[in-house]
């Protein structure tokens, strides 16, 4: 009898030390930040793999309005993810892709603060079967659990509406700047 009530005693301290500890790490938990992982798009057919490093894809031959993406990477909680590998390509003004070059793709690496920017020109749109694709850029984005694929469109295009890809939450805002537009882009990766 004398164990049983020892036994209780210590089954008793311990789950009033639960209890109390319980609160604390709820809070805890609720009060980690956390940040929604981006969607995932599709690759689609033009992906080439080992494209130059290059902040600037502006060189002879593309022309067009000149595009500065800025870019922040984070991970799903929130930290900066530097030295991220970013892999980005693109059709030129009037819808093409280089399939045999290296024209409008780079890789860029993100700065310790999980940035990085890509002097480009805003992309033109091309048919997928009787109807366009809205503008857009394609990236891979080298992360902590794997690569995210997905694709960046562009708010007020008038091709967004039909796309079966097209996602709301991943269309930038063209803002007007000099000669031509900035625009930033957000990317969340899962950690
Ligand atoms: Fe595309």
């Amino acid at each position: 009898m004398k164990n049983d009530t020892v036994a209780r005693r210590t089954f008793l301290a311990r789950l009033a030390a639960l209890s109390a500890l319980a609160p604390a790490r709820a809070l805890a938990l609720a009060e980690a930040p956390r940040c929604v992982t981006t969607g995932e798009d599709i690759e689609g057919p033009y992906f080439l793999p080992n494209a130059p490093r290059r902040t600037s894809l502006i060189e002879p031959g593309v022309s067009g309005t000149p595009l500065e993406l800025e870019a922040t990477i984070r991970d799903s909680r929130c930290v900066a993810l530097a030295n991220a590998r970013v892999e980005l390509w693109q059709c030129d003004a009037r819808g093409r892709y280089d399939s045999a070059g290296s024209r409008l793709r780079a890789t860029i690496e993100t700065d310790a603060r999980g940035r990085f920017s890509l002097r480009t020109i805003v992309p033109g749109r091309y048919l997928n079967g009787a109807t366009y694709r809205p503008a857009h850029i394609h990236c891979k984005i080298h992360g902590p659990r794997g690569v995210l694929t997905t694709q960046i469109y562009f708010e007020g295009d008038p091709y967004n509406a039909n796309d079966p890809w097209y996602r709301r939450e991943r269309a930038v805002s063209l803002i007007h700047r000099r000669d031509g537009f900035t625009a930033r882009f957000d990317a969340v990766v899962p950690r």
